[in-house]
């Protein structure tokens, strides 16, 4: 197991969509990130749009500028992890400033605590010298991801769907 982070590119797309075909179709926090379904199939519009979503240019209403990653394994797509550059109101309580989502096919095997590892000195690359994470309290898995990054944990908070998130602080060096 040698998973490594490229940015999303024609090369996985096949893998990439494989993927997609295992995830549940309610599934919280999904392996593209919300936000293929708009593009109607269009990979190359959607590539184009995650290009654009990193320089911060075109950012649809209430985001802010976003590097997906892609976790691959040879030449499988195993999963993405997201960094938000900043965080906004929203995301200061749920969300913070890395999310990750691992293909069904693949949880369990450690990609998830590993793409945390990864991910970090890029974190810290963009001037983010403690970064928030949080997960649903009933998220077992996230949280010892995050705990075994050094996540610190800081509190929990209730959105108004009543569902409650535990938010933690991880250093990125
Ligand atoms: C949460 C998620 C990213 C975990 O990824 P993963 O690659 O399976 O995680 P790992 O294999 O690194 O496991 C991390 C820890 O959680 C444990 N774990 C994994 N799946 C678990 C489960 N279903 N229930 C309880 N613990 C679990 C592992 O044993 C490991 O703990 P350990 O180090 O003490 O052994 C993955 O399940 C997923 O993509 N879920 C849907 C999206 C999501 O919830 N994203 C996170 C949003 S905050």
């Amino acid at each position: 197991m040698n998973p490594i982070l490229v940015l999303p590119s024609e090369k996985y797309k096949e893998s990439f969509l494989e993927a997609l075909a295992e995830q549940d179709p309610g599934q919280m926090n999904p392996l593209e990130g919300e936000s293929y379904k708009r593009f109607n199939g269009d990979f190359e519009a959607f590539l184009a749009y995650l290009s654009d979503e990193r320089e911060g240019k075109n950012l649809l209403e209430g985001r802010v500028p976003q590097t997906v990653y892609w976790i691959i394994d040879g030449e499988k797509f195993i999963g993405r992890i997201s960094i938000r550059h900043r965080l906004n109101e929203a995301l200061m309580h749920i969300g913070g400033h890395v999310g990750y989502s691992i293909r069904p096919s693949e949880r369990h095997k450690g990609y998830g605590s590993i793409a945390l590892g990864l991910v970090l000195p890029k974190v810290h690359e963009l001037g983010i010298e403690k970064a928030l994470l949080t997960c649903l309290k009933t998220n077992e898995a996230s949280r010892r991801i995050i705990e075994k990054n050094g996540g610190i944990f800081e509190n929990e908070v209730t959105n108004d769907e009543g569902l409650v998130s535990l938010r933690f602080w991880v250093p990125t060096t």
